[in-house]
């Protein structure tokens, strides 16, 4: 874009020239506000390849699509075009960023098992680059476990997924599937472009998941993380520019991208992992569930049943080693952030934890409440310090933890 001062003509960088966007649109009412974003994107400098399914094209044609994007819409994988050679392959060759807005639940069951019956789920699978799903959908269907896990899925394989905006949807009722506002996706699409680099130089720890002690070879004491909340906070900090150390239980997640893991199975096991790397670190994160006991001692056979007379069975427990609290004894220069996991008296107990480990930053998470703490997606969480206490309300965790770092950032910068 051309701009006249003075009469001197500058050039002005639009905030997205250079980057290349592909953006599909599956078969949803919410077609007509993806036309509006791929405008969006165009005026913005971006060169934009848009994908349509079918069924998208029964709600806005390939014809405006192109109008708003100034290139040729792909509709077809086996289109005669010569323009778009292999279309689900040259859609998403050397893209930036690919939107999939609105992504319907049939298009992110698709994506989540890896099935490619036509031109946008076959991009999908063929793309390289980071991928955005924004679902939009009536409130039911968005609801339903099948479309709740292959959004979780998608999120676990470093997928971006946003969350569907509340309010009146076009069947009539009112509830979460609404497309989300526009701010939204500019935010979430600028993030993924331009991505925060204010933990770049940093050596960070993490440690998240479970830990299991084992009572004899066949089982063992153990509790319900799934170390989502610590594998969320492990890739928000590499994507802000850290070095990772993510020190990691039993968990079936895949490890983030450019992270190094190191698997460990019992307290003991993880305390011996951070210890040895304590002294390098900068910021160290205690999101794991530590076991607090162990077995005194793990049976060499496994355990027989009692006969029926001696319906009990007694376990000598001793107390496992307090990592968080080591680490708060040990701190030379280290900024140490520990989670307090409470089902009572939440704020008492973080700020009593903030004390006795020498914390300096609890993260409380009340864990009898539904659909928050161990396992969910999501999480609600105060962070509590010696001067504050700041509240956040439930939300996903990989949005949680960009607002733990820049909780943390904040507090290194005073
Ligand atoms: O993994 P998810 O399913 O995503 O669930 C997330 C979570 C609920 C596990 C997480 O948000 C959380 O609360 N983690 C800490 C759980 C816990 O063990 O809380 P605690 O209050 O018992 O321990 C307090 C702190 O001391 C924690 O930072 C813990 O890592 C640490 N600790 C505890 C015991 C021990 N022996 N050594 C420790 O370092």
């Amino acid at each position: 874009m051309k701009e006249k001062t003075d009469n001197v003509t500058t050039e002005v960088k639009m905030p997205l020239a250079d980057k290349k966007i592909t953006v599909g649109i599956a078969g949803g009412i919410a077609a007509y506000k993806a036309a509006d974003f791929v405008s969006f994107l165009h005026q913005q400098g971006a060169e934009v390849q848009v994908i349509m399914t079918a069924g998208a094209q029964e709600f806005v044609s390939p014809l405006l699509l192109h109008a708003l994007s100034g290139q040729v819409v792909i509709t077809d994988m086996f289109a005669n075009d010569a323009s778009l050679h292999i279309p689900h392959i040259s859609g998403v060759d050397g893209a930036d960023l690919f939107i999939i807005a609105p992504a319907t639940a049939n298009m992110m069951a698709k994506a989540a098992h890896g099935i490619a019956d036509d031109v946008l789920s076959a991009a999908i699978l063929a793309a390289t680059c980071p991928i955005l799903f924004v679902p939009a959908m009536n409130m039911h269907m968005y609801e339903n476990i099948a479309t709740q896990e292959n959004m979780a899925i998608l999120r676990q394989r470093g997928y971006h997924v946003l969350e569907a905006a509340e309010g009146r949807m076009a069947c009539g009722t009112v509830g979460k599937g609404r497309f989300p506002e526009s701010s939204i996706l500019r935010e979430a699409v600028s993030a993924i472009l331009f991505p925060r680099q204010d933990l770049a130089g940093k050596k960070v720890l993490i440690t998240a998941g479970p830990t299991r002690e084992h009572i004899d070879p066949v089982r063992y004491i153990s509790n319900h993380s799934s170390g989502k909340m610590g594998y969320a906070l492990a890739a928000a900090a590499r994507s802000r520019g850290a070095e990772v150390t993510l020190v990691s239980g039993p968990v079936t997640l895949p490890a983030p991208q450019g992270v190094a893991v190191v698997p460990v199975i019992t307290a003991e096991e993880m305390y011996q992992a951070v210890l040895s790397r304590y002294e390098e670190m900068d910021i160290v994160i205690g999101a794991a569930a530590v076991a607090d006991y162990r077995a005194q001692s793990m049976a060499e056979q496994k355990i027989k049943k009692q006969d029926a007379a001696k319906n009990s069975l007694q376990l000598n427990l001793v107390a496992n080693p307090d990592i968080l609290q080591t680490l708060g004894e040990a701190k030379t220069r280290q900024y140490l952030v520990g989670f307090a996991a409470e089902t009572e008296n939440l704020l008492a107990n973080a700020r009593r934890k903030l004390v006795d480990k020498k914390a300096d930053m609890i993260v409380a998470n009340d864990v009898s409440q539904p659909g928050i703490g161990f396992y969910s997606d999501a999480n609600a969480v105060t962070l509590v310090t010696q001067t504050e206490e700041i509240g956040l309300p439930a939300m996903e965790k990989q949005v949680l933890a960009e607002k733990i770092w820049d909780a943390i950032l904040a507090k290194l910068d005073k």
